[in-house]
C-alpha cells in the first residue's frame, strides 16, 4: 500500500502541513533547515555550518510515543524534509514572542544569556527540549545537552544558569495545554502506508515496516539507505552530491528497540544513540562512556546504531567498543536472515559484508561475564562534538594476574577498525604488569600503519595508541587492587 503519492504531512504552527513534492520547489533532499529558512515565520532557525557542528539550526520535533508527545532537539541541517513526516516541528517562534516569552526565553533574558544572538534560538531550543523532559536533569546532563550548541560571544556560564533556573522552576507551558490537540493532529497523519516520492530526477521512499523496507531494498538495490542521515546529509550539504534514490528507514518502529534476554541485548538498528546512551549505563558501561562524548545531543537524538555500523567509518565510535563486546550484526533480505560477528562484518574502508539486497536489522551484544573488564577511550581535539583522532576498546580476562584473554581494537589507526592481533599475542599468558605492557606497546606499530592527516601525524597516532594501552593498564591495575 502507498501513502498519498509524493506527499508528506507534518504539524507546524499548530496546523497540519501537506507538502506535495510533485508541484513544489523543494526536492526530497532539501533539508529541514532550508525549508524553514524559506518560510516567512521561522527565520530564528539559523544556518551556521550546515554540518551539525554549531547547533544554530536546532529545532525541536514532537513525536508521538505511547500516546504522549516526546520532544527532542535536532540539527535541522542534517534532516531531509520528507523525514519529518508525522512529526511536529517546533522553532523558537512557536515558544513565545517579546510580549509573552516562554520560561526558557525569559530565563535567557534574565541571565544575560545572549549577546549577538546568532546562537540564541538554537540554545533556547536545546534547553526547551530539556524543559519538556520528564526527569529534572542535573548540571552534568544540562551541559551534555548543550554540547551541540556553540556560542562565540556570550560565554557558557550565563546560558547554563538560564537552563538550570528555567528547569528548576518548571511549570505548565502552552505546549502542555495544547498537547491533546497536537496529538490528535499527529494521529490523523497516515504512518502505515509507505510513502513514495518520485520527482523527475529523484526517488525517496519511507517504509513503515521492516517487510516493506526489505521489499523496497529488493526492488531498488542501488538506492541509498538512510537512518538518521547524520552522515549522509553531509554528502548533499557539503559535497553537493546528487542522491537519486533513497530508502529512509527512520520511521520503522519495529527496528527502534532495546531488549535484554538472558545474557544478551538485542538492539534494533533504528535505535537512536541517545536512547542507547541511556539504556547502556549499567549494562554496557564502556559503550555508555563513548556515547557520552559521541557527537552532540542533537546528533545522538537522530543517529542510529545501524547507521554508525553501516557507515563502517574507521573512526566510527561505537565500532571498536562493540567489537570488544563481541557484538553480532543481523542482516536481512526478503529471502534471507543471517548473523555475523561485527569483528568480521567490516571488510575495508567503508566496506561491509552487507549485500545490496540486505539491511542491518539488529545488533546483538552479549553481556560480559563479571570477570571480564571492558574499557573504552577516545582521543579527540575537543572533548565534546568532535570525531576521534584515535579511539580504543580493550576487553581483558585475568587469571591470577596473568592474561587469560585479551581483545584490543583501535579506531583511527587503519582504513577500518581492526584487532591488534600481534599486541594481543605478546600479552597472552603474561603477568599483567607495567613491564609487559611497555613491551606490548612496541608491537602496536606491527599491527597498524596509521596515516597522517589534519588531525594528527602517523607518529602521534602510534604514540596515542600505545599510551592508551598503558592508561588501560593503570586503570585496570587500580580496579584489581581494590
Ligand atoms: C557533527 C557531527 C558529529 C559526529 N560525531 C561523531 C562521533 O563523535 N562519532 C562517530 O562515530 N560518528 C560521528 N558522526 C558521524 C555520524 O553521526 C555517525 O556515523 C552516525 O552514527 C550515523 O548514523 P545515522 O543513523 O545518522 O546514519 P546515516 O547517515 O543515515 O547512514 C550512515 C551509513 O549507514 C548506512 N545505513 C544506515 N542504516 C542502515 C541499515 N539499517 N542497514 C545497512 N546500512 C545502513 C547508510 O547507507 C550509510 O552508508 C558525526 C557526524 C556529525 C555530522
Ligand atoms: S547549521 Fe550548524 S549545526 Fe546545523
Ligand atoms: S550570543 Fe553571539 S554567538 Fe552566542
Amino acid at each position: 500500500m502507498m501513502n498519498n503519492p509524493n506527499h508528506v504531512s507534518f504539524v507546524l504552527d499548530g496546523k497540519t502541513v501537506n507538502l506535495n513534492f510533485a508541484d513544489s520547489k523543494y526536492k526530497p533532499t532539501t533539508t529541514l533547515l532550508q525549508y524553514l529558512r524559506d518560510l516567512p515565520g521561522h527565520k530564528s532557525v539559523k544556518e551556521g555550518c550546515a554540518e551539525g557542528d554549531c547547533g544554530a539550526c536546532t529545532v525541536v520535533m514532537g513525536e508521538l510515543k505511547n500516546d504522549k508527545i516526546q520532544y527532542r532537539a535536532y540539527d535541522s541541517c542534517l534532516i531531509f524534509l520528507p523525514a519529518v513526516h508525522g512529526k511536529q516541528i517546533i522553532t523558537a517562534e512557536n515558544l513565545g514572542n517579546s510580549e509573552n516569552l516562554h520560561p526558557v526565553q525569559q530565563a535567557m533574558h534574565d541571565y544575560d544569556g545572549s549577546q549577538c544572538g546568532f546562537c540564541t534560538p538554537g540554545f533556547v531550543m536545546s534547553i526547551f527540549a530539556l524543559y519538556k523532559q520528564e526527569e529534572k536533569p542535573d548540571k552534568e546532563e544540562i551541559t551534555n545537552a548543550l554540547s551541540g550548541n556553540l556560542c562565540r560571544c556570550t560565554g557558557y556560564r550565563p546560558i547554563i544558569e538560564a537552563a538550570e533556573s528555567s528547569i528548576k522552576n518548571r511549570h505548565e507551558d502552552h505546549f502542555c495545554k495544547c498537547e491533546d490537540i497536537i496529538a490528535s493532529l499527529l494521529k490523523k497523519i497516515n504512518t502505515k502506508d509507505t510513502i513514495e516520492i518520485i520527482t523527475e530526477k529523484q526517488k525517496y521512499f519511507i517504509p513503515f515496516t521492516k517487510k516493506e523496507a526489505l521489499s523496497l531494498r529488493k526492488q531498488f538495490p542501488n538506492a541509498l539507505l538512510i537512518a538518521g542521515s547524520t552522515d549522509i546529509a553531509l554528502r548533499v550539504t557539503k559535497r553537493h552530491e546528487f542522491l537519486p534514490e533513497i530508502i529512509d528507514l527512520s520511521h520503522i518502529r519495529e527496528l527502534d528497540c532495546f531488549n535484554i534476554n538472558k545474557d544478551k541485548a538485542f538492539i534494533g538498528s533504528n535505535y537512536s544513540l541517545e536512547d542507547l546512551r541511556n539504556s547502556s549505563k549499567s549494562v554496557f558501561p564502556a559503550l555508555n562512556n563513548i556515547l557520552n562524548i559521541f557527537g552532540s545531543r542533537q546528533i545522538r537524538n537522530r543517529a542510529c546504531l545501524g547507521g554508525n555500523i553501516g557507515s563502517a567509518s574507521p573512526i566510527g565510535d561505537s565500532i571498536p567498543v562493540l567489537m570488544a563486546y563481541d557484538a553480532e550484526v543481523v542482516l536481512e533480505s526478503v529471502e534471507t536472515k543471517r548473523t555475523i560477528k561485527l569483528r568480521e562484518f567490516i571488510t575495508g574502508y567503508r566496506q561491509t559484508q552487507c549485500k545490496p539486497s540486505e539491511i542491518i536489522t539488529e545488533i546483538i551484544v552479549p553481556i560480559p561475564k563479571s570477570d571480564i573488564l571492558i574499557k573504552s577511550y577516545k582521543v579527540s581535539k575537543r572533548k565534546d562534538l568532535d570525531i576521534s583522532t584515535v579511539s580504543a576498546c580493550f576487553s581483558l580476562k585475568l587469571n591470577e594476574n596473568k592474561v587469560e584473554d585479551i581483545a584490543i581494537f583501535y579506531g583511527g589507526m587503519s582504513a577500518f577498525t581492526k584487532r591488534a592481533v600481534k599486541t594481543e599475542e605478546i600479552l597472552k599468558g603474561k603477568t599483567w604488569n607495567r613491564k609487559n605492557i611497555e613491551i606490548a606497546m612496541k608491537y602496536i606499530t606491527e599491527d597498524y600503519k596509521p596515516i597522517s592527516d589534519a588531525r594528527a601525524g602517523f607518529k602521534v597516532r602510534e604514540i596515542m595508541a600505545a599510551n592508551l594501552l598503558m592508561k588501560f593498564w593503570v586503570e585496570t591495575n587500580q580496579v584489581y587492587k581494590h
